[in-house]
């Protein structure tokens, strides 16, 4: 379990986060949503350590991470793994050795192992013949997928994804929300996802917060996110015409149940 307590960053005269608090769950699909530039990307590097934030506590499991000695926080990085923006993968190294690169990096695993464990986690991805092959020779989800592969090699506990399923097909990033949603649950690891997919949101985000000009705006399981109140969140979830029409399927279809139940005198 990750907890943030009143998180703010501020960049030059920008206030980016502005007194965020969440708490994330082990085995969960935690989900950070909001528009382009909302501070999403920012949160989740404050998360990890890439930025510090200017005020606010992270802490992991119970072990503060925000502002601790530098070997314990380095202890709960090697937990950590990151799928970024844009898969991010080393363009001179094949599959194999991108995958490895964390274990040659973070672990006192041997060659045998080092081995083993690639062709474990390639093969949990779907990628087992694919070893062999540069970047360049894969389609955005295979990258996405070695990515994926590459963040859970050194047996990560907590796992942070930054948009994994953008510039995918529908279908692709369904099955890549899939692979997290399985692994997240499998392995039991604190999961965070960033998004602005709704499609995601809907079907996989067990925790959801919503993120609007540096602050938490909602905060629920996305079996709920249709009803909200908060203007915000309904401006962006309906900015799309799809959703604005299963919007009115769901009103017509619970118009129907009540006229039913008064029908039927239960009501
Ligand atoms: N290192 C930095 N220095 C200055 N400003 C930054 C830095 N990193 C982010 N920002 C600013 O912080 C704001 C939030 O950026 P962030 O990358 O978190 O957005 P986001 O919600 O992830 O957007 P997107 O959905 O487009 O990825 C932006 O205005 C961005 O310009
Ligand atoms: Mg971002």
């Amino acid at each position: 379990m990750i907890e943030i307590h009143n998180i703010h960053k501020t960049f030059g005269d920008k206030k980016v986060l502005d007194g965020i608090d969440g708490v994330f769950e082990s085995g969960k699909m935690n989900m950070l949503l909001g528009a382009s530039g909302t501070g999403k990307s920012v949160l989740l590097k404050c998360i990890v350590g890439l930025v510090k934030p200017d005020l606010g506590s992270i802490t992991y499991d119970g072990r503060i991470f925000t502002n601790n000695k530098l070997d314990i926080r380095q202890e709960i990085r090697r937990k950590i793994g990151m799928l970024f923006q844009g898969s991010a993968l080393f363009d001179s190294m094949n599959v194999n050795e991108n995958v490895e690169f964390p274990l040659t990096m973070l672990t006192d695993m041997n060659r045998t192992e080092r081995k083993k464990r690639v062709e474990f986690c390639l093969q949990r991805v779907g990628l087992e013949n694919a070893g062999n092959l540069m970047p360049s020779e894969l389609s955005g989800g295979m990258k996405k997928r070695v990515g994926i592969a590459r963040a859970i090699a050194p047996h990560c506990t907590y796992l942070f994804c930054d948009e994994p399923n953008s510039g995918l097909d529908p279908l692709t990033a369904i099955t890549i929300d899939e692979l997290i949603k399985e692994i997240t649950e499998e392995y039991d690891i604190t999961t965070i996802v960033v998004t602005h997919d709704m499609n995601s949101v809907l079907e996989y985000g067990d925790n959801v917060m919503f993120l609007y000009k540096g602050k938490k705006l909602w905060e629920g399981h996305s079996s709920g996110i249709m009803d909200t109140r908060v203007k915000e969140l309904n401006d962006f979830i309906f900015s799309n015409r799809l959703m604005r029409d299963a919007k009115k399927i769901e009103q017509i279809e619970e118009n129907e149940q009540r006229d039913e139940d008064i029908r039927n005198g239960e009501v």
